[in-house]
């Protein structure tokens, strides 16, 4: 989208309080604008899935494994059907079973939790860092028993986990790491890509993803050779040879025509990263002085900011205002894993997760996708700005 594409107009609208609603909404997310752009790449490479017809595994799927590997800068990709089948097969293929256990942050998006699950060993939550929003090592420690067999570091909203405690730990106890770097594509810590860094990586390619398809995907990386092969074999239904199962495995493969449409948008994604990077420069700089609490960068850390998430004490207020004005937000996420009904057998009360639970209390994501201008950051901001010099009574 060009410079600008919001701009026609920009301050012509009603008035909602002392502030005037924009002329043009500025979406959470604009998937439209991203595809709009690509438009005759996609169509070229949905007209060669149509004119191959091989919609099953073969030669775009390998070649994204090749290419997303690659990007990785590690040896094996895996393609699967979401990033929630790419978290329960990694754990699956490492062994991880019934009666044991496995660490993870009460602060991520549901499927981590249900990823262990679906592998049959229990979820043992633990709290965040209050900066960084991801997995505090220390506790994490604090955690382990005779049953742990894996941690898995969410790389969340786009910024590395603080890994090397993670890893020392890992070492010490010999622990499995899973990373789930779903919203953390092309995210680094020091020389290393996220999802690189410990025994296997899982990514989503949910559409409104830093690299997201046309509808659900998924992939695991892995230096691991015997790892990759096993989760070769078991995403197709524990074929080692067409009809010869050597294990009982699942239906879950990356689709062809994904595979095909990820190619396309791969080659995109680092100046996407760069123009989420620099709109979230912006952000700070137009942000800083309000009461406001911005996301941190870790030293040494590239934040792809997936999301762009503040915390505010009045967050529903101010949340409620920009949508009078016609700026949407989202909230990731409203109720922590544990206070959910679907994991009340957990048996963990408010109050067991203090960081995790005040955040869910003031975390707001702002707009934030490639394609928005800087002009578009202006006006959130404010928008934001507003909202604090004539705060409701
Ligand atoms: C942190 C995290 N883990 C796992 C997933 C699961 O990915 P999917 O929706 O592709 O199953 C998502 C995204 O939806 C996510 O944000």
């Amino acid at each position: 989208m060009s410079e600008g594409a919001h701009d026609s107009n920009a301050h012509v609208g009603t008035a909602t309080g002392r502030q005037r609603r924009l002329a043009s909404p500025i979406p959470l997310v604009d998937l439209a604008a991203q595809h709009r752009a690509l438009e005759n790449a996609l169509r070229e490479a949905l007209t060669r899935m149509l004119d191959t017809s091989a919609f099953i595994l073969g030669e775009e799927v390998e070649a994204f494994e090749r290419e997303f590997a690659e990007f990785c800068g590690i040896g094996h990709a895996v393609g699967v059907g979401s990033g929630l089948e790419a978290l329960t097969l990694s754990l699956k293929a490492m062994g991880i079973k019934r009666g044991d256990e496995v660490i993870l942050p009460a602060n991520t998006f549901i499927a981590t939790a249900l990823a262990v699950e679906a592998a049959g060993a229990k979820p043992v939550l633990v709290d965040v860092e209050p900066e960084r929003y991801t997995i505090d090592p220390a506790l994490a420690e604090a955690a382990v028993t005779r049953k742990t067999r894996a941690i898995i570091p969410v790389h969340l909203y786009g910024q590395a986990a603080d890994m090397g405690p993670i890893l020392d730990l890992a070492a010490k106890k010999k622990l499995r790491v899973i990373e789930d770097a779903a919203q953390a594509h092309g995210a680094r810590l020091g020389e290393q890509a996220c999802g690189a860094i410990g025994d296997a990586g899982c990514f989503s390619f949910y559409p409104s993803k830093n690299l997201g398809a046309l509808g659900d995907g998924g992939m695991i990386v892995t230096g691991d050779a015997d790892l990759a092969a096993s989760l070769r074999v078991m995403r197709n239904y524990g074929q080692s040879a067409k009809y010869r199962h050597q294990m009982k495995g699942v239906n879950s493969r990356l689709d062809a025509f994904q595979a095909a449409v990820l190619r396309v948008k791969l080659r995109h994604l680092p100046k996407w990263n760069d123009s989420r990077r620099r709109l979230a420069a912006r952000y700070r700089q137009e942000l800083e002085a309000l009461p406001i609490a911005l996301p941190a960068e870790s030293e040494g850390a590239v934040h792809v900011f997936h999301l762009y998430v503040v915390r505010v004490e009045d967050r529903d207020g101010l949340m409620r205002h920009l949508a009078e004005l016609g700026v949407s937000c989202g909230i990731h996420y409203p109720v922590p894993i544990h206070l959910q009904e679907a994991f009340s057998e957990l048996d963990l009360k408010e109050g067991a997760f203090p960081v995790t639970e005040r955040l869910s209390g003031q975390i707001l994501s702002l707009p934030m996708y490639p394609e928005l201008t800087l002009s578009d950051i202006d006006r959130i901001c404010e928008a934001i700005a507003g909202y604090f010099a004539s705060p409701p009574a």
